[in-house]
């Protein structure tokens, strides 16, 4: 459930119509309503309800904003985060860093100085090579960190291939067959204390059964590691669980979810880590656009709209369905094309899509925008990067500011030898 409705005729977020904000702030624009992020929140949180002693760790990722961050921090969520860049922001809202969480391949030496400094509560460790580099670092800055080992369980998630994680050939986290030896050889590093295991296996999951899957690799990974002498408190779950984008999709509810890791997890005696994004925010935001024109086409005509493929990538990256709706419906239908202003054909929104029938100047919504929309903008074609604003009942803020073109042009220069 979300707070998107249409009331009076008009499309409000919470209880102000988009119409206002619009007006107030340009389009496109990413439009977060603070009511849902808590509703789905709390009701993730009774999902889990049976978990005794856990840390939900929101996924920075899908939506890093800092009033976003805030909100939650407020929920009492954590954080996982995969850069320094994420850290930083989640320090900012308030997070205590004890409840951060640094997944990633790619750490840099840099990056895991920086969240040894800052004293973050767990390293996800991705490979033995990096639990080497984090070991040496740590012990020559005098600390200790705190680690669990990432384990790739080889279970296919059933989901799309770029947002795949826990199969044999993804880059993540060491095979389960070699993870014993190499949780034994970090654990005796002196830097590095090895509390537990994590794993992900994938993103926008239709189905509980491959989370289970791998979940029982893990349950039988702990067991053989505490057979073999090791001190197991902590084991990090991913996050993972789909939402629908289409009106009529039935997805895995918290409640299931929950009382599937209930189940699985009872005899583990572990601290649970969980680290969910889209659940959390997905079908918290929409993406606020106004129709540039209408345009004749062969079969169907092309609706232009002034949000493009660097505003929201999901379309034109993974094929994704975002629901599209008029903020005005006039109660007629229409079957169009929906497309950006960008230079390729990648651009596109949706083929002969039925939709509320829309004219040129018409404002619409992207819906399930509040998840990896934002925050995978980029400024290709020397579009700016889209403003952002969160509601709170009657009333909206400007939680970023839109940056201009010019903005970006600032930052660049011709070398004097060029001029
Ligand atoms: N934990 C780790 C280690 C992850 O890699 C991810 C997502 C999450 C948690 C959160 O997963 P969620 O609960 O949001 O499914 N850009 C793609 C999604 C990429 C997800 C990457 N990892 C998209 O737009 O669908």
């Amino acid at each position: 459930m979300d707070h998107f409705t249409i009331k009076h005729g008009v499309m409000h977020a919470e209880d102000v119509p988009l119409p206002a904000i619009a007006d107030a702030v340009g389009t496109p624009v990413y439009v977060y309503s603070r009511a849902t992020l808590e509703r789905h929140a709390r009701v993730f949180r009774e999902g889990l309800a049976a978990v005794p002693d856990k840390l939900i760790a929101f996924a920075v990722k899908s939506n890093p904003n800092l009033a976003v961050l805030k909100v939650l921090q407020r929920e009492g969520y954590g954080a996982d985060v995969v850069s320094v860049g994420e850290m930083r922001r989640a320090l900012a809202a308030g997070i205590a860093p004890a409840m951060i969480v640094f997944s990633g391949v790619g750490k840099t030496g840099a990056e895991l100085r920086a969240a040894l400094e800052a004293g973050i509560g767990q390293f996800n460790i991705e490979s033995e090579e990096e639990g080497l580099e984090l070991a040496a670092i740590a012990a020559e800055m005098g600390l200790v960190a705190e680690c669990a080992l990432r384990i790739n369980p080889d279970v296919d998630a059933g989901t799309h291939d770029k947002i795949s994680t826990g199969k044999a050939d993804n880059k993540f986290g060491v095979p389960i067959d070699q993870a014993g030896q190499i949780f034994g050889r970090l654990a005796g590093l002196p830097g590095v204390r090895l509390r537990g295991v994590a794993v992900h296996i994938g993103s926008q999951l239709a189905d509980l059964a491959p989370l289970e899957a791998a979940f029982a690799k893990v349950g039988a990974l702990v067991t053989a590691l505490r057979g073999a002498g090791h001190v197991i408190t902590h084991v990090d779950l991913g996050g993972g669980l789909g939402v629908p984008y289409k009106a009529g999709e039935v997805f895995p509810s918290p409640a299931e979810y929950g009382a599937m890791v209930a189940r699985v997890t009872k005899d583990w005696g572990v601290i649970l880590i969980f680290e969910p994004g889209r659940v959390i925010a997905g079908n918290a935001g929409v993406l606020l656009t106004r129709v540039v024109r209408v345009k004749r086409g062969l079969n169907h005509p092309f609706v232009i709209v002034d949000a493009a493929m660097n505003d929201l990538a999901r379309p034109a990256l993974y094929g994704a369905y975002h629901d599209f709706v008029a903020v005005r419906p006039r109660g007629a239908d229409m079957v169009a094309n929906i497309v950006g202003p960008i230079c390729e054909t990648g651009d596109t929104f949706a083929m002969g899509r039925v939709c509320d029938h829309l004219e040129a100047g018409d404002l619409a919504v992207f819906r399930t925008a509040g998840a990896y929309g934002a925050t995978m903008a980029s400024s290709y074609n020397s579009r700016g990067f889209v403003a952002e604003v969160l509601v709170d009942g009657d009333k909206f803020a400007v939680v970023a500011d839109r940056i201009d073109p010019g903005a970006i042009m600032d930052a660049e220069r011709v070398p004097e030898w060029l001029a």
